[in-house]
């Protein structure tokens, strides 16, 4: 009894080892523009190495959306340019870094965001609008969808198209990426995202937690109210954005438990912090002599405090002499 269960145990671990074609599938990936799809590349190059059958769809208006000819690329044409493009982007860093007093700061990054929101999910509509570009998806019963969803076109069309979706990312606004897998989430020690608490808080930081984690169930809906409208039309039905990201069945996440307080999470919330330094560069030689000095900064200020503890220390004990 016990050999035959070992003998199935072996055999399905050799079913697992077999290299990867005896399980390939044909993945649909919805990338993201810009930085976000540098590490995704890296990822979706892996898979059709592993013998997966890859088509990546991408807008022909773009940044950064360097290929390789590893996997399949479907492009879609759109009506912005990419002046346009730039100028939302552009907009979106300038309020960061404008200097405005409190609440017109807020209101201002919230307009800012919503805009660029707004600008870059024009390009999914262009997709949809693509009859073209949708037929070939429709038609080429894709296993599943790859997503970078930080626009939430990947979420619409893997919906539309009553795929299961994967998510690779960075996370969500409004801790949308813990309340979509059901996270359990206890306000009084999971900060919420710009109240700049720790998981340690005082009374009056959790009430400032409690109102922010209000203000959460609403201000994404403002980020993604065109993707909303959009997908209610689509998908003709009312849409939340819980219904667009809920039924992801895997949510790869591009950090870890350095960066963020540690916190509940879900079996299908995958942590891959670090993949996105795969692809590194050595630094320009400029760069090399200034951290070598900020090093050696380091080193002196570091002496420097010593002294100091030291120099304290003795004024303590020299106290203390007194005192006695
Ligand atoms: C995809 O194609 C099938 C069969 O041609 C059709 O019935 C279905 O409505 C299409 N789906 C979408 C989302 O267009």
């Amino acid at each position: 009894m016990d050999l035959k269960l070992c003998c199935s145990c072996i055999s399905l671990l050799l079913l697992l080892l077999l290299p990867c074609p005896v399980g390939a599938g044909k993945l649909l990936v919805v990338p993201m523009v810009g930085s976000h799809w540098l590490s995704m590349q890296e990822v979706v190059e892996k898979l059709s190495q592993r013998g997966h059958e890859v088509v990546v769809v991408m807008p022909e208006v773009s940044w950064q959306m360097e290929t390789s000819q590893s996997y399949r690329v479907l492009t879609h044409p759109v009506t912005q340019t990419l002046e346009e493009l730039d100028g939302a982007f552009q907009d979106y860093v300038a309020a960061h870094l404008q200097d405005l007093p409190f609440p017109l700061n807020v209101l201002k990054l919230y307009r800012s965001s919503e805009n660029v929101f707004r600008t870059f999910f024009g390009q999914c509509k262009d997709l949809f609008r693509s009859q073209e570009t949708m037929k070939v998806l429709n038609g080429s019963s894709f296993d599943a969808v790859l997503t970078d969803p930080a626009f939430m076109c990947g979420a619409t069309l893997a919906n539309h198209l009553s795929l299961p979706f994967i998510f690779f990312m960075r996370g969500f606004p409004c801790s949308l990426h813990y309340d979509g897998p059901q996270c359990p989430s206890p306000l009084s020690y999971i900060p919420r995202l710009f109240s700049f608490n720790s998981d340690r808080m005082s009374f009056l930081q959790r009430v400032e937690n409690a109102l922010l984690a209000l203000l959460e169930l609403k201000y994404c809906d403002g980020f993604y109210g065109e993707a909303l409208r959009f997908s209610s039309e689509v998908l003709q039905r009312d849409v939340s954005l819980m219904d667009l990201v809920s039924s992801a069945s895997i949510w790869l996440l591009r950090f870890d438990f350095v960066f963020e307080y540690v916190r509940p999470v879900m079996p299908n919330m995958v942590f891959v912090g670090g993949i996105n330094c795969a692809k590194k560069k050595a630094l320009p030689k400029g760069e090399e002599t200034r951290k070598e000095e900020g090093r050696q900064d380091e080193k002196r200020r570091d002496e420097t405090r010593r002294d100091e503890t030291r120099r304290d220390e003795t004024k303590e004990t020299r106290k203390g002499e007194k005192r006695k």
